[in-house]
């Protein structure tokens, strides 16, 4: 995860190079591409999700209902030995029971508050969708265009203030640790960094069975991976985490092994295979992305009912469509336990 686009061509543009390549560099690009396509079996699970070496400004199609970040700010620096307070936010977006399938969908919302003693001022700080959860699920089918079209960036947003009453009333605010005004500092450096190459989000988990230890074949990337990687990195920093029971939405698929479908140029350029495209288009057809979170759960139920029947799933990952043989319990919403992290516990690139 950490390493920004490294081997990967499709990133950096290394590759791109043109008139300058030397011969040497084509042999290391047929190489690479005899490895490629050789065994689908050798795929690396969870497909690593993608980061980029900077933010691309939004198309301009993609409109926001919501301004995002609308009181945002620069991540203030700290004084060294100031002693700030770290929260544990979270707050429903949405509940509702639907019968015994899926159950009760409790689906939370994460972020991180941070209070300075030294000043007083306190601060939120969350990760998410600048247009909304169903453009991150589901594409635009424009019919001036062939491929579907994604408003799918998410983003981090921080700003003075925690509105406590929101976070109280029907969710929770909970002290989870102390820090330095130093660690903070180099908190707000790595946010930065992470904002910056890490742009997409992405709803779904997928794995190959509800059971522990199954195949994870992909990894969600979404508000509360972002807190669990701030809490990652601030134990790295040496932030002492209290024991306490922290649970979070995740919204799974279950399946068999994906197969790699391509991406929007192989599938849906030219020399694309006509009948995958349309099976994806005609996949998404009755997903409208421009919705409200309740019309994005029925959405989910409509998914859920296409996926029992047909078994299938196109999914859409670092910019690439994937197949998804689907197995029961084909879909979950749950609202697990992940712990906070021991301090050190581990050491990362990012
Ligand atoms: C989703 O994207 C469409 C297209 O830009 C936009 O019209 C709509 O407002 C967006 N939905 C939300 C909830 O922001
Ligand atoms: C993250 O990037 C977005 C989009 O560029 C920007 O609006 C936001 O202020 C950035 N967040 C932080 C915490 O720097
Ligand atoms: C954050 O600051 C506001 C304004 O001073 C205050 O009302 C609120 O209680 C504070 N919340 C926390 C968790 O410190
Ligand atoms: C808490 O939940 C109740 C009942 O669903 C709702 O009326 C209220 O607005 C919620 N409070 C907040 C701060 O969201
Ligand atoms: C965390 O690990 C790093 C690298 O091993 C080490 O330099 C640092 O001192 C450790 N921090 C704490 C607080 O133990
Ligand atoms: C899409 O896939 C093709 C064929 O695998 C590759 O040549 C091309 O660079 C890819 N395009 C992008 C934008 O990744
Ligand atoms: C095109 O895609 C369909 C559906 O995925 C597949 O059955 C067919 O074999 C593909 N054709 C070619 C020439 O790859
Ligand atoms: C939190 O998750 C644990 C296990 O993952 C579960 O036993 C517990 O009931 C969950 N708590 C809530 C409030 O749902």
């Amino acid at each position: 995860m950490a390493q920004a686009g490294s081997a990967d061509p499709g990133v950096g543009g290394h590759w791109a190079a043109g008139p300058r390549c030397a011969p040497w560099r084509w042999a290391l690009a047929l190489l690479w591409l005899a490895t490629a396509a050789g065994g689908p079996s050798r795929r690396q699970w969870p497909v690593p999700y993608k980061r980029f070496s900077f933010r691309p400004e939004p198309d301009p199609y993609c409109q926001a209902k919501y301004t995002f970040c609308p009181t945002g700010s620069p991540i203030p620096v700290m004084k060294g030995d100031d002693v700030i307070e770290v929260f544990r936010l979270q707050t429903p977006v949405w509940e509702f029971k639907y019968g015994n399938l899926l159950g009760h969908l409790k689906i939370m919302h994460d972020a991180i508050g941070f209070k300075s003693t030294l000043t007083g001022k306190n601060y939120t700080m969350e990760w998410y969708e600048l247009f909304q959860l169903g453009n991150c699920t589901f594409p635009h089918l424009r019919p001036e265009m062939n491929a579907p079209f994604w408003c799918n960036q998410g983003a981090a947003c921080f700003f003075e203030g925690i509105d406590d009453i929101h976070w109280k009333e029907n969710g929770t605010l909970v002290l989870v640790a102390t820090i330095s005004g130093n660690t903070f500092n180099q908190m707000a450096k790595w946010v930065k960094r992470d904002n910056e190459t890490g742009i997409y989000y992405e709803t779904w988990t997928v794995q190959a069975s509800p059971t522990k230890g199954a195949e994870t074949w992909f990894e969600s990337y979404d508000c509360s991976k972002f807190v669990l990687r701030t809490y990652k990195k601030l134990a790295e920093l040496g932030a002492e985490f209290k024991k306490i029971e922290t649970n979070y939405t995740r919204i799974f698929l279950y399946s068999g092994e994906p197969t790699y479908l391509g991406n929007e140029t192989s599938i849906f350029g030219p020399t694309g295979n006509k009948t995958l495209a349309l099976a994806i288009k005609r996949f998404y057809y009755p997903f409208k992305p421009h919705l409200s979170t309740k019309e994005f759960l029925l959405s989910i139920l409509q998914i859920f009912d296409a996926v029992i029947i047909h078994r299938e799933f196109y999914l859409f990952y670092n910019f690439e469509y994937w197949f998804l043989p689907m197995k029961f319990p084909f879909i979950k919403i749950t609202y697990e336990e992940i712990p906070l992290p021991k301090r050190n516990e581990t050491l990362s690139g990012l």
